[in-house]
């Protein structure tokens, strides 16, 4: 297999909330293949400090603002990606809104939620991936999580502060691995492919109690680190994923599988 099937170079990237756990690590990996990387979330100064940083390595990152829940916002990221950039090749979702504060959060926080996570990565869907089909070509990776496959696993987190979680979470990250099919298959005759990733825990100086417990319940005996999702994003990117489309694959360090 050429090593070119995985080449990004020069293609334009869109990665939604590149300043995060997660984010930042993907944002550093998928400069790296020499894309032109847009990051994109709400608060774009803390953005541009990562564009800022990439810039000095010599990467090609850009700012913009957005707020997934808001249609508008999101048609007018398109129009300024497709005037400043040119057609888009690639969709990372990545952003995720946390608002549901435990098992009785407010309704309110669980319509907040649905907002971003689930209206939002629709429209996502609906805008980035119409203009990729009608290019036809494009490739379109949500980050979903393990919590899309598997129930909330109480026992790791006795004895933590930890254990109270919110039901959105849930609901919109099983929901984003569906919400892939539907759209692999919608756009899947115009050559855009869109797949899911689902991660594992990332080590975040949890309590030791929870590393312990969670960190056995993998294969490989530890939580994720910020190099640990970017080759995934990159393969299903790049041409080398060409006939992969509709899939939701675990990087998880085998959580799921045991
Ligand atoms: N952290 C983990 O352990 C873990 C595990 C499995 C999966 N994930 C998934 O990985 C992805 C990244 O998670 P993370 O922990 O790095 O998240 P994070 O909270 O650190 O970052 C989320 C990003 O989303 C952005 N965002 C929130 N609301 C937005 C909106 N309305 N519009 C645009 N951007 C918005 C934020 O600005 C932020 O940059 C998420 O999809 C998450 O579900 C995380």
């Amino acid at each position: 297999m050429s090593p070119d099937l995985f080449s990004l170079q020069d293609k334009v990237i869109l990665l939604t909330g590149g300043a995060g756990l997660y984010g930042r690590g993907l944002a550093a990996m998928l400069a790296q293949t020499g894309a032109k990387i847009v990051l994109a979330a709400r608060d774009v100064a803390k953005l541009q400090v990562v564009a800022d940083e990439e810039t000095a390595k010599g990467h090609h990152v850009f700012a913009e603002s957005l707020d997934q829940g808001d249609e508008a916002s999101v048609v007018a990221l398109h129009e300024r990606i497709t005037a400043r950039f040119g057609p888009l090749h690639g969709l990372v979702n990545n952003a995720v809104l946390r608002p549901m504060k435990g098992a009785n959060g407010a309704v309110e926080q669980f319509a907040e939620s649905m907002r971003v996570n689930a209206t939002g990565v629709m429209l996502m869907h609906r805008h980035f991936g119409a203009a990729m089909a009608e290019a036809g070509r494009g490739s379109i990776v949500n980050i979903g999580s393990i919590q899309g496959i598997i129930g909330p696993s109480y026992e790791l987190y006795e004895g933590t502060n930890m254990g109270d979680m919110p039901p959105d979470y849930w609901f919109h990250k099983g929901g984003m691995v569906n919400l892939t099919r539907f759209y692999a298959a919608l756009y899947g005759p115009k050559s855009v492919r869109v797949n899911c990733l689902a991660p594992g825990g990332f080590f975040n100086h949890q309590p030791e109690s929870f590393l312990k417990r969670y960190c056995e319940h993998t294969m490989l005996n530890r939580m994720a680190d910020e190099t640990d999702l970017g080759g995934a994003v990159i393969f299903l990117l790049s041409d080398a994923s060409r006939y992969i489309t509709g899939v939701n694959l675990p990087v998880d360090g085998g959580y799921t599988a045991k």
